[in-house]
């Protein structure tokens, strides 16, 4: 079969309709990749030209294709233990800083994640395993994680939970056998989460460019991990996502983001406090540091 060919007007309306509906900018050097995505959607629906199938994206009512396009757009690059830094950070300073907090009656033992862009689920995860053990001696507090992408495949897989067996090679050893179970039969060379830490999570689609997010508006968090996701936006969108992000953080509340981001010159709402890690501005702190 032909391939068919991406006209220069085409690429141009695509590239428009991806950054139109998730924000996530095309730039010329990205026409290969577009090309071969979308080259597969066609092939699915025997269509012989792009147009054709930019005509079926955009056809209102076929939510099931626009999910699909959106789909095969996204980049879900993501490991177990990816800027290992950030767990650190979390089980070393901030967990027995807030236990210390709320031994003193300073705050509610609870504690509240949105993971903004969470791909495969691999942040989640990593995430629960280290809250699970920094918080192994305080089973009073409750811990909970919404986890959320724009891509309806990759939400799946982190609602699944299953790992082929070659991606769980940054897990350590012991947090593996401890926290997943090994697959046998036809579940051979693969590992599931155990239901202990998906007990904590919550998936959900959210497209962090639609202009009212599906959580109740007095939702807020104590973190929010959105790591690796706005490299992809350009500026002006990386601004409006921070100021909201900022207005779903509780006082003092956390940002972490990923190892190529930065918030200068794009938002004044955060505060450094760590590599990559932000802290809504302001007097107050989530806690003060254990003494
Ligand atoms: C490279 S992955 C990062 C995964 C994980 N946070 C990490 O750092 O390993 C980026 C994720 O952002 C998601 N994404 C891109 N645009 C989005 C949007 N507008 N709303 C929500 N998620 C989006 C993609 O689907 C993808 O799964």
């Amino acid at each position: 079969m032909e391939e068919p060919e991406l006209t220069d007007k085409e690429f141009a309306k695509f590239r428009d309709l991806i950054y139109q509906l998730t924000g996530i900018v095309i730039n010329e050097g990205k026409r290969q990749l577009v090309l071969s995505r979308l080259t597969k959607r066609l092939r699915m629906h025997g269509l012989s030209s792009f147009s054709e199938y930019y005509e079926l994206v955009t056809n209102a009512g076929d939510d099931e294709e626009q999910s699909a396009f959106i789909n095969s757009i996204t980049t879900n690059k993501t490991d177990f233990f990816r800027e290992p830094h950030h767990f650190e950070y979390i089980a070393r300073e901030l967990v027995p800083a807030l236990a210390q907090s709320a031994r003193r009656g300073e705050r509610k033992p609870m504690l509240r994640v949105w993971h903004a862009g969470c791909s495969t689920g691999e942040e989640p995860y990593t995430l629960g395993v280290t809250l699970s053990e920094a918080f192994a001696n305080h089973s009073e507090w409750d811990w909970r994680q919404l986890a959320s992408d724009i891509d309806t495949n990759v939400l799946a897989h982190a609602e699944r939970g299953i790992y082929d067996e070659s991606r769980t090679d940054t897990i350590p050893r012991d947090l593996l056998r401890k926290y997943f179970l090994r697959g046998s039969g036809e579940r051979e060379g693969s590992y599931k989460v155990k239901r202990e830490l998906q007990e904590h999570l919550t998936f959900r689609q959210v497209n962090l460019l639609e202009p009212s997010w599906p959580m109740r508006p007095d939702t807020k968090f104590d973190i929010i991990f959105c790591r690796n996701v706005v490299i992809y936006f350009d500026k002006p969108t990386q601004k409006r996502l921070f100021e909201r992000f900022a207005s779903r953080l509780q006082p003092g509340g956390l940002l972490f983001i990923g190892h190529s981001e930065s918030l200068l010159g794009i938002s004044n709402a955060f505060d450094a406090c760590g590599q990559t890690i932000y802290r809504l501005t302001g007097n107050e702190r989530l806690v003060e540091k254990a003494a």
